[in-house]
């Protein structure tokens, strides 16, 4: 048996199933579906309706796939968790998500809740859960197999982030108008909502806060929220409300509570999202791709730069504004001011300098804002240390009285505005309070004067510099941790699809 998800009855299914004489060998949800199966071929089921007797049973999310020792056919479910069957020239797959079998094929048959495969050597159907034959279209994925390959890199994340030159180019790949800076996406035709709520988790939600920044500055009433708060309580709507909800994997269940809740409500609900047939591509009425193309690590790297990009491109649909072509001109050059930056960056000398200390701080304003609380993210999830991210406004509210010799702060600023200037304003207190400062930085802001270390970004609207300045801090967190020796591409106790509330 495997299962991914959460049986939510098992107790109550556990405490029947003992009572009638089952020994249970361990503590987990899953246990309780063997024994269900085991007891209804005992009363004469053969394997597959037992399969069906035991999951009509169950209540919560799952994807279920069974098999026993002499049977010919494996048998999988689903409900509320990604199911999808590969189709090999004789042989079938079945996993979560595609990557896995990508190898192997690039044909898929995404299963819906409620359907039954069964899967044989070289074969497969799909049933509903009634036994009858369901036609089920085979859909081909895009990515190719060296995608998922590591390529010579220690670990996925550092090729996923030296992806980006190439995963940004893709995502702006034929939808925008250099001359006229107007965009090109098919998704967004059409598209004239008079707010936008957008809902997402981890690092999505930290592009969701960038999209929202940069529609509310077009004059569109804009707000980011955490899809786990919204599924449960959710904002006020009008007709003319849009909801985007921003998830790589497409399959992630707070961010799918969310946008069902916005859909019960009558909205309209857009999916940003990398995979193509997952479950919010499919449930919802509009779909924007990031095409960043598949990302095994379970940081997430280039997805948030091609979301933060997807997010530009969005905000140029919905409202007009008169900086349009300078913005494409800078995405434009996005992707190769990126590689420019990798190759020649010293973040590594950086997560040297600073592999010893109690935590990291990291600050920004507005546009910004987001990249301290991504840098901060990736700081914690895969170094295991101590990370926080905050508006740097924000720093003399309480965070400061945690600022000490040991704490590196790294403060992303660019340009010479008034909100530069602030944030230097911020970068002095904690100078004061002898912190290490790291300032991500163009080569315009004065910022460098006040730091310990810089690490530099090519210079570009300031629209632009917020997914540069991310790469930057990418690094930091990925060469702390390697130096560390942590388990980088699969952090403990995190998974890369997040499929239970
Ligand atoms: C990012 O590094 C994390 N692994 C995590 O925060 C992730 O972004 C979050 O779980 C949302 O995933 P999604 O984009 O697939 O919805």
């Amino acid at each position: 048996m495997v299962h991914n998800g959460i049986i939510e009855n098992y107790d109550e299914l556990k405490a029947e199933l003992q009572a009638d004489g089952h020994e249970f060998t361990s503590d987990t949800d899953t246990e309780v579906v063997p024994h269900l199966i085991e007891d209804a071929m005992a009363a004469g089921h053969d394997f597959e309706a037992a399969f069906r007797a035991a999951v009509s049973r169950l209540e919560g999310s799952y994807a279920l796939a069974a098999v026993t020792a002499d049977a010919e056919a494996i048998l999988a479910t689903r409900r509320d968790s990604p199911l999808v069957v590969g189709v090999g020239d004789d042989a079938a797959y079945l996993a979560s998500d595609v990557p896995a079998f990508l190898e192997f094929t690039d044909r898929v048959v995404y299963l819906e809740d409620g359907e039954f495969a069964r899967l044989e050597s070289g074969s497969w159907t799909v049933t509903d859960d009634e036994g009858l034959l369901l036609e089920k279209s085979v859909s081909r994925v895009e990515w190719d197999a060296e995608e998922t390959a590591k390529s010579g890199y220690d670990h996925y994340m550092l090729k996923e982030i030296h992806e980006q030159p190439r995963s940004l180019r893709q995502c702006l790949r034929d939808r925008v108008d250099e001359l006229t800076g107007s965009v090109d996406v098919e998704a967004l035709e059409g598209l004239s909502p008079k707010s936008v709520q957008f809902v997402a988790c981890g690092t999505s939600y930290h592009a969701a806060c960038y999209g929202a920044h940069a529609l509310r500055e077009a004059g569109v009433p804009s707000q980011a929220f955490l899809a786990s708060e919204y599924a449960t309580a959710p904002a006020p709507v009008s007709e003319e409300t849009l909801v985007v909800g921003i998830t790589q994997s497409g399959e992630t269940a707070d961010t799918l509570a969310a946008l069902r809740q916005a859909e019960r409500r009558g909205v309209e609900t857009l999916a940003m999202t990398n995979v193509v047939g997952s479950t919010a591509a499919r449930e919802c009425d509009r779909t924007l791709f990031i095409r960043a193309g598949p990302e095994i690590g379970v940081a997430a790297t280039k997805t948030f730069s091609s979301q933060v990009v997807a997010c530009n491109l969005l905000s140029a649909a919905i409202a007009e504004r008169s900086d349009a072509r300078e913005v494409v001109g800078a995405l434009r050059d996005l992707p190769g001011q990126v590689q420019e930056l990798l190759d020649e960056s010293h973040a590594e000398a950086v997560a040297d300098r600073f592999l010893d200390s109690d935590g990291y701080f990291f600050i920004g304003r507005e546009y910004h804002h987001p990249v301290a609380l991504e840098g901060a993210l990736k700081m914690k999830e895969i170094t295991y240390k101590h990370a926080e991210g905050f508006p740097a406004g924000e720093l003399k509210h309480g965070p400061l009285a945690l600022v000490t010799e040991e704490t590196p702060v790294f403060a992303v600023v660019t340009g010479d505005g008034e909100t530069a200037q602030k944030t230097i304003g911020n970068v002095k207190e904690v100078e004061a309070r002898d912190a290490p400062v790291v300032a991500v930085t163009d080569g315009v802001s004065e910022v460098g004067r006040y730091a310990e270390e810089v690490l530099e970004i090519p210079e570009t609207h300031p629209r632009v510099a917020p997914m540069l300045a991310n790469v930057q801090l990418q690094l930091v967190a990925y060469y702390v941790a390697k130096k560390l020796g942590r388990s980088i591409d699969k952090p403990r106790n995190l998974a890369k699809s997040v499929t239970v509330e």
